[in-house]
Order: structure tokens, then sequence, then C-alpha cells
């Protein structure tokens, strides 16, 4: 059988990943899709840097139009990224009737309703394997691999820049800043690292792994976010002496409503940093690593890890979509794997819970005056509001400020409470004359 012909928009890092991948293993890919797999045409806007890439046997244009228009091109991959022009481009590759194949998280955790319902309307898959966690196969693996399950969470270090920058502030004792700097030096980060590091990219990772894991529309502007540009080297001291270690996690959390705490039944999206036991695998990977663990109600416990990031790591995704589109592309649509794991008919509606009704337990630090009272006015305000202590820690003064210093951190873990209870207890402490700096929040979770 002929090979099938795919046109790629956008030959960057991942794009000639790809495209070397592909050579490389042709015959293995082959022998598994049951025929050939070519990149037959490109589109970039270097055109010269693309042909080089390529060689002469391959089509290189400037106008991405070009390759969807071609009737020989059965799959587009877009490696154009963003929402502008790549949005456009795909929905016009699945109105001339291409399946589509991406890398961009952002398109489809803020545009995948109305992307996989045009996609569906004409017949024609969108495969996103790439989009989360690079090179882990964590979607197959939610929407296949754990179909019997009911999921009940998902929480997963999903951004590789981040996790890259909490690793050297705990092996250096550096702050967050200093760090940041450094990792642009080598390259780590990004010139401009906003989507990483405020958690907004791993926030479209984790508003897609909901999606598929719980049958729900992508809902990106659900999504509780808060990054890493305010954590300190103290902190990430204090939880290490407490037994854990700070990590920015991407969680999705079912749950159960409960009439008696006046919870309703809802869906939890959220990206912030964590504070996880130190002795869990996750809490163990470092450096650009990602890793994401799944809790389904048969299997159990389960953890997914790898690069998450990177030209053949993410290749290796984007081939795995055009081996499954390869291979399904002649079937019944109605007997593909549907694009959100669930049928398109039976999604629920389930809602996503606000952050205010989020219920987890909490480090706080307080850097309070060194004099009478103070913790029995701070664990006062918290005993008021029902919420209970953990764990406490108080160092000396002097080892905190430095000799004759008066001020000290007290740091304390709570067990669960919801987060508006826990906003309220805050802004009472914080009101305390003896509480002298902005307290620092940071939650927690055991991942038990
Ligand atoms: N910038 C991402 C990361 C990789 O640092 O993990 C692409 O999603």
């Amino acid at each position: 059988m002929k090979p099938i012909q795919v046109g790629l928009l956008g030959i960057g890092v991942v794009g000639s990943g790809t495209f070397n991948v592909l050579q490389r293993n042709q015959e293995e890919i082959k022998r598994r899709a049951g025929r050939g797999i070519d990149i037959t045409m490109v589109a970039d806007l270097n055109v010269a840097r693309a042909q080089a890439l390529v060689g002469p046997g391959v089509t290189v244009v400037s106008d991405a139009r070009a390759v969807i228009a071609n009737p020989d091109i059965d799959i587009v991959i877009e490696l154009i990224g963003g929402y502008g022009i790549a949005k456009t481009l795909v929905l016009e590759a699945i109105a001339a009737g291409k399946h589509v194949v991406t890398a961009n998280k952002a398109l489809l955790a803020v545009h995948g309703t109305e992307i996989f319902a045009a996609a569906s309307a004409k017949g024609v898959m969108v495969a996103f394997e790439a989009a989360v966690a690079g090179g882990i196969p964590i979607i197959k693996a939610l929407r296949e691999g754990l179909t019997a399950n009911r999921i009940q969470w998902i929480a997963g270090i999903i951004n590789g820049t981040t996790n890259f920058i909490l690793s050297e502030m705990r092996d250096k004792g550096l702050d967050f800043a200093v760090v940041l700097k450094e990792a642009q030096r080598l390259g780590y980060a990004e010139a401009d690292p906003t989507f990483d590091i405020e958690g907004v990219d791993a926030a479209h990772k984790v508003t897609l792994m909901s999606a598929i894991a719980f049958g729900v529309p992508v809902q990106f502007d659900k999504a509780y976010i808060e990054g890493i540009t305010k954590l300190g080297a103290a902190d990430i001291k204090y939880a290490e002496q407490l037994g854990y270690r700070i990590k920015l996690l991407g969680i999705t959390k079912r749950r159960q409503g409960d009439a008696t705490k006046r919870q309703t039944d809802g869906i939890e999206l959220r990206v912030h940093p964590c504070l996880i036991p130190a002795k869990r695998l996750i809490a163990n990977v470092e450096g650009a690593m990602n890793a994401v663990v799944v809790q389904g109600d048969a299997v159990g416990t389960t953890l997914y890890y790898g690069k998450g990031a990177g030209s053949e790591p993410t290749a290796s995704a984007v081939i795995a979509d055009l081996v499954d589109i390869t291979r399904l592309h002649t079937a019944d649509a109605a007997h593909r794997v549907p694009h959100l794991a669930f049928q398109p008919n039976a999604m629920s509606k389930l809602p996503m819970l606000p952050m205010s009704e989020v219920v987890t337990s909490y480090y706080l630090r307080l850097r309070v005056a060194d004099e009478t009272g103070v913790l029995a006015k701070v664990t006062g305000i918290l005993a008021e509001a029902g919420i209970s202590i953990d764990a406490m820690l108080q160092r000396e003064a002097d080892e905190v400020g430095g000799e004759g210093s008066t001020q000290t951190d007290l740091i304390i873990l709570t067990h669960d409470c919801m987060e508006a209870r826990m906003n309220a207890a805050i802004a009472l402490m914080q009101a305390l004359p003896s509480v002298l700096e902005p307290i620092t929040r940071i939650r927690k979770e055991e991942l038990a």
C-alpha cells in the first residue's frame, strides 16, 4: 500500500524531530502502522532553512494553505502554536477533510470544544498526545489504558521549566528570581517565561487531562492558576524540615458532594505550588522531567514519568498519533476513540468548582514579632475557624533573623479545610499587629 501522506505546518524543534524520527525508524513504524508514513510537504516561513532540514525530496512552501489544499495530503501536523493563525489553519484543515495532529495545548484548552465539534461533524480525527507532558503517553493512558476506571484524581508535574527552577532552588538554597536568571542564561527557560512560571502552560495541560478523565468539556477559563514566582528559598527549606517537597502541580479531582458539609458535586481544576510528602515517588522528580499520577478506582494509583518537552520526546508523541490515525482513518468514525474519551453525546455537566470551595490542607508561614502570646492568638484564630493544626515548627529568632533578632517564622501545617474558610482565617491573622509580613500560604496534598 502507498504510504500515507503528511503535511507539516511549522518545522521548528518538534517538527524537525518528527521528520528525523520518522525517517530513522521508518521500517519499524511501517511494520506497526501497516503502511509507510511520509512527510511529503512542509510549510514554514523560512523556506530555505526548512528545505535544508528535509532535503530535496520534500516540497517546502511558505504558505500553510497550500499544504491544506493539497488533495494528496491525508494528515496535517500543526506545530505553529498559539491561538491565532494556528486555530484558523486547524479549522481549515478539518474543513478540507484532513486529520490533524497537534502539540498545541493552548489552542485545545481554550478552543477545544469548537475544534472537536468541527472534527466530529467532518468525520476526521484531531490527535494531541504531544500537547500534554511531551513524550509521556498520558493521553493514551487516560483515554484507553484506564478506560475501565472511574478516575478520581490526577496530579502532575507537567511543566519542565518550573520543575527545573524548583529543583535548583532546593539544591542550591536560592530564591526564585536568581534561579530564573540562571535558567534563562543556560537556555532552560524561555526569554519570556510567563506562561511557564505563572502556571498557564500547566493549566492548559491539566485542562485537557481533566476533560478526558471526567468526560467534561475543556474549560480552561474555570482553572485556578497560581505560579511559582512568589516562592522563597525559606519555604522550600521549611517544607523539607517537615518532610515535604514543593512542586508546581496541575491537579484535577472529582468531588463527591456532601450535604452535611454543604459541599456539592463538582470537579476541581487547579495549578499551584504544592507541598507533597518527600517519600512519594513524584516528589523525587527533579530537573526538567515531568510526571503524572492518576488515581482510578479499579487500578489504584499509577505513575507516568518521562521527558515533557524537547525535540525527539515530543516527536515520539506526534508520531504515535500519526500511527493511530494511519491505522484508524478508514474505520467508521463512530468506532474510533472519542476525542475526549467519552462519547460526545455522553459528556457530563459536572461543574468546575471555584477555588473557594476546594478542600485541601495548608502550609502557612507567618513572620511574627517574637513576643508573648503571639502563638496563642494565631492558634486561637485557627481554632475559632474550625481549622485543625497538623504540625508546627518555630525556630529560635537568632536562627531566623540573625543574632539579636526579635522576629521569627511560625510554620503551621493544617488538616483539610475549605479554601474560603482558610482565606477568612488568614485575613484575621494578617490583621494581628504581631504579624509583620504578608502570610505565605502554600497548599498541601498527601497524594495518598
Ligand atoms: N514549556 C513547557 C515546559 C514545554 O517547560 O514544560 C512545552 O509545553
